[in-house]
């Protein structure tokens, strides 16, 4: 579904590169775990296939190919086509990410009055729809609010439903439950289980927690400084780690939460 091939990524402000040599593949329809510390480059490893980096204070090598083209090279009308409706994104904050001056329906329907020609009407529908998929009780509520008016678990739903009302085939989310409490993390993690199931989204899960990378992903790969260190099935990798530093990301995990996982 998407390959990255020997990515590079230089920002011209830094020495050491932000990613240096990454090879990765999404299968079709999975949730493919990137973990790593801060700073080990899951972000831009996220936006260089999302195409938001800054292109001017970066320079970067490799290939990312989705669909056939090299999203680092592809002319910017493609580009446009295909990372605005082929790929979606969520962010940690879900707060920050929004417009705090436009209600949350029309920021949901945003994609699709840049990337689609629907009406209006039409446009509404689909939002409903989605704010309806993303499990928010009475859309049609939901859709005249503006941001501050939901809770932080709802607006993250509301962030889902913007990535998925044009329905892309990829969606990237970095850190998406971060930032809320540990319930709230859980409802979201079946909701996107859920959504890559009956909608078939194959989906780029990034968490500095392998732990919540277990309870949503198969297939894990681990990042240090820029490095892809380790790579295989959740699995294998929690269980019999063989990069040192993987060990060392799973001795990190508090052990009363590693003791419930294996209750
Ligand atoms: N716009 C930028 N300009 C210069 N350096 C940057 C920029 N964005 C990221 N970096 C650097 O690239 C490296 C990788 O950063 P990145 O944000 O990808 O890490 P991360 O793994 O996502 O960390 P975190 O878990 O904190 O989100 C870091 O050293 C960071 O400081
Ligand atoms: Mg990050």
């Amino acid at each position: 579904m998407l390959e990255i091939k020997d990515l590079h990524v230089k920002f011209h402000n830094r020495d050491r590169e932000a990613v240096s040599g990454v090879s990765l593949t999404i299968e079709d329809g999975e949730i493919l775990g990137l973990v790593g510390e801060s700073g080990s480059g899951k972000t831009v490893t996220a936006m260089s296939i999302a195409g938001l980096l800054p292109r001017k204070q970066c320079r970067t090598s490799g290939e990312v190919l989705f669909e056939g083209y090299n999203l680092l090279t592809a002319d910017r009308k493609i580009l446009r086509s295909l990372q605005g409706k082929k790929i979606g994104v969520v962010f940690q904050e879900p707060m920050s990410a929004m417009d705090p001056l436009m209600r949350v329906g029309e920021q949901v329907g945003e994609c699709l009055r840049i990337h689609t020609d629907l009406t209006k009407e039409e446009r509404r529908e689909r939002v409903l729809k989605s704010l309806e998929e993303v499990d928010l009780p009475d859309p049609e509520s939901v859709y005249t609010k503006y941001p501050h008016e939901l809770s932080g678990g709802m607006l993250q739903r509301a962030m889902i439903a913007a990535a998925i009302v044009i329905r892309p085939s990829l969606l990237l989310l970095d850190e998406p439950t971060t930032a809320l409490d540990v319930t709230i993390q859980a409802q979201i993690l079946e909701l996107l289980k859920r959504l890559n199931k009956d909608l078939g989204i194959s989906m780029l899960f990034i968490s500095h927690n392998l732990n919540v990378v277990r309870k949503i992903c198969r297939r894990v790969a681990v990042m240090q400084r820029g490095e892809l260190v380790e790579t295989g099935s959740t699995e294998q990798v929690f269980f019999h780690p063989e990069h040192p530093y993987t060990k060392h990301l799973i001795e990190s995990i508090p052990t009363r939460d590693k003791r419930k996982e294996n209750a």
